[in-house]
Formats: C-alpha cells, sequence, structure tokens
C-alpha cells in the first residue's frame, strides 16, 4: 500500500460525567486525510483545506502524531499529508484529535499495521498534546477504537472500550463561537467538594453499568455532571436553554461536548435524536450565533478506510 484515504470522525469527550476518563465516537461528521508514501524520510504536510492551522510538521497536530509513530517504526520511508478538515478547531467535538487519530491509524496501515489500537492511541496524544497543552485520550481513544471508551489511566495507557447499545444515537449543537481548551481547563477548580465527587464516581460506574446491560433508563439516570458543567456552561450561551429543550424533547441526557462549546445529547432510537435537532434547532435560530446540528448514530468502528492503493 502506497497511499490511503480515510475517514477520521468527531468525538465527544467526557460523557458528562466522565471528565477526561469516558468519550465517545460519532459517525455523521468527520475530517478526511489522504496519506502517502514518500521516499524522502520525514513528515510533510502538503495540503490543508477548511482551516486555517499551521503547515510546519512540529506545530501541526496531524504533523506530530506522524512523527511519533513514524519513529517508533524506524520506517524506510516517509508521508506527505494532505487534510481536508470539516470538523471545526475549537468546537468541542475533537477537531485536533481527529487529525491525531486519523493519521497513526493511515501510517499503522501503510506499515502492514505492526501496532495495536493502545499504542496507536500514544502516538494520537502526543500530536493532541500540541494543540492542547496536556496529553489527554479521552478524544483519541473513542476515534482508534470506535464506540464508547474508558481512559483507565494515562501512565501507562489502558484503555478499556465499552459496549454500544445499538438503539443509542447522538445529537450534537456547535454554536460557532471558539472555546479553547486551555482556557476552559484553567476556569476549572483544582480541588472538588466531596459530596459532588461521590454523586460523579456513582453516575460514571453506573453509566458503564447501563452500557454492558443496555439499560437506557440507567444511562438516562447517569448522564448527569456536578462538578465541571457549573463552571464551564457560562461559557456557552444559551446552555440552559438548549439543556431544557434536550430534555424536554425526550433526550436520555446532555451536557457540553469535550470543552465546548457544543453540547450533546443522547436518546433511545434516531426519531428522538431527530426531534431534540428540531427542538433545539428552535432554540439557536433566534439568537443570531451560527451553528451546525449533527445527529448521529454512535460510530462503533472508529477512523475507517475511504480507499488505498
Ligand atoms: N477532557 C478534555 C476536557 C477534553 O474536557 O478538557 C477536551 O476536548
Amino acid at each position: 500500500m502506497n497511499e490511503i484515504k480515510i475517514f477520521s470522525p468527531a468525538t465527544v469527550a467526557n460523557v458528562s460525567c466522565g471528565f477526561d476518563v469516558l468519550g465517545f465516537c460519532l459517525d455523521s461528521i468527520g475530517d478526511e486525510m489522504v496519506i502517502r508514501k514518500t521516499l524522502e524520510k520525514g513528515v510533510k504536510i502538503s495540503k490543508i483545506e477548511g482551516a486555517d492551522l499551521p503547515y510546519e510538521t512540529n506545530k501541526n497536530v496531524a504533523g506530530v502524531a506522524a512523527l511519533a509513530i513514524l519513529e517508533a517504526s524506524n520506517a524506510n520511508f516517509g508521508v506527505e499529508i494532505e487534510i481536508y478538515k470539516k470538523i471545526k478547531p475549537g468546537s468541542g467535538i475533537g477537531s485536533s484529535s481527529a487529525s491525531a487519530s486519523g493519521v497513526v491509524f493511515a501510517i499503522n496501515e501503510l506499515l502492514g499495521k505492526p501496532f495495536n489500537k493502545e499504542q496507536l492511541t500514544l502516538f494520537g496524544m502526543k500530536g493532541e498534546a500540541v494543540a492542547s497543552g496536556v496529553e489527554h485520550a479521552d478524544n483519541v481513544a473513542p476515534g482508534i477504537f470506535g464506540g464508547f471508551t474508558l481512559v483507565k489511566s494515562v501512565n501507562p495507557l489502558r484503555i478499556i472500550g465499552l459496549p454500544t447499545p445499538t438503539e443509542l444515537y447522538a445529537t450534537v449543537i456547535h454554536p460557532k463561537i471558539e472555546i479553547k481548551t486551555s482556557e476552559a481547563r484553567a476556569i476549572l477548580p483544582k480541588q472538588v467538594n466531596l459530596s459532588d465527587a461521590i454523586k460523579q464516581w456513582a453516575n460514571v460506574g453506573s453509566l458503564v453499568s447501563g452500557l454492558y446491560t443496555s439499560d437506557y433508563d440507567l444511562i438516562a439516570d447517569s448522564l448527569n455532571d456536578y462538578i465541571i458543567e457549573p463552571f464551564r456552561s457560562q461559557l456557552i450561551p444559551h446552555f440552559d436553554k438548549v439543556k431544557n429543550a434536550m430534555m424536554n424533547a425526550g433526550a436520555l441526557g446532555c451536557g457540553i461536548s469535550g470543552s465546548g462549546p457544543s453540547i450533546f445529547s443522547l436518546s433511545k432510537g434516531l426519531g428522538t435524536a431527530n426531534k431534540v435537532a428540531k427542538e433545539i434547532n428552535k432554540i439557536y435560530s433566534k439568537t443570531g450565533i451560527e451553528f451546525d446540528i449533527h445527529v448521529s448514530k454512535i460510530n462503533t468502528e472508529g477512523v475507517r478506510i475511504v480507499n488505498s492503493e
């Protein structure tokens, strides 16, 4: 294989109760990338469409992730990368991690698949750190593994893939304002209240149980965030109105996607997910803020090959 085109999906990190540990993978939105072998070693970004991102390899998320996997493999070739961005940077649905997950998945294919998904996540995190300043895996892991993932630990990296109940659908609204992850992290408290922490880790446990048993009521009862949302929701215009509309339309639960500004909900069935989309469209149409809405099944595959030669 000399060239590969891949689809690298958007992802929702945190999933309300699981700050920095839970994430899931979307299907209806993602970037495309073409990665081509070159005789010359090293990494060259030859094309970027859809976003204003740096071409310098060391400053580009995909460039840094590509270097990490190529160096670890002692590859006898280099790569040229074309990036077609559909996920806007700063949207809260894993824009930088899609670049990182996509490129490491693709290069692993070009190498003949020497690395497993956990190793690919580790390379992807090197790229992700360029954008967010921290090596967190809760967007990269669902992109690589697909479905829902739990980051058991970052050092050493341990990712646990979780099951996806078949009737689960996501609705995501992306208000087109930019929130930098570093800024959304800077406003968080350094210490948390014990009674809030108890509720939060009980919800992580019950959400995982709900995913294993396809218990939609338990999933609904677990999608609450007592620790992060009270701070970050203030950065998102009309957050409470959107949340109320999502719940009134029948969503199981909702919350901030990653570090925002996107807001996600999970619903049982596509019909309800579409109804949620309709109701939040009504709300945001009146605000004067541009927005996108995505309704998506949960993508259980993660990054996928579009074609190769
Ligand atoms: N867990 C990270 C955060 C995800 O919420 O800061 C950032 O996309």
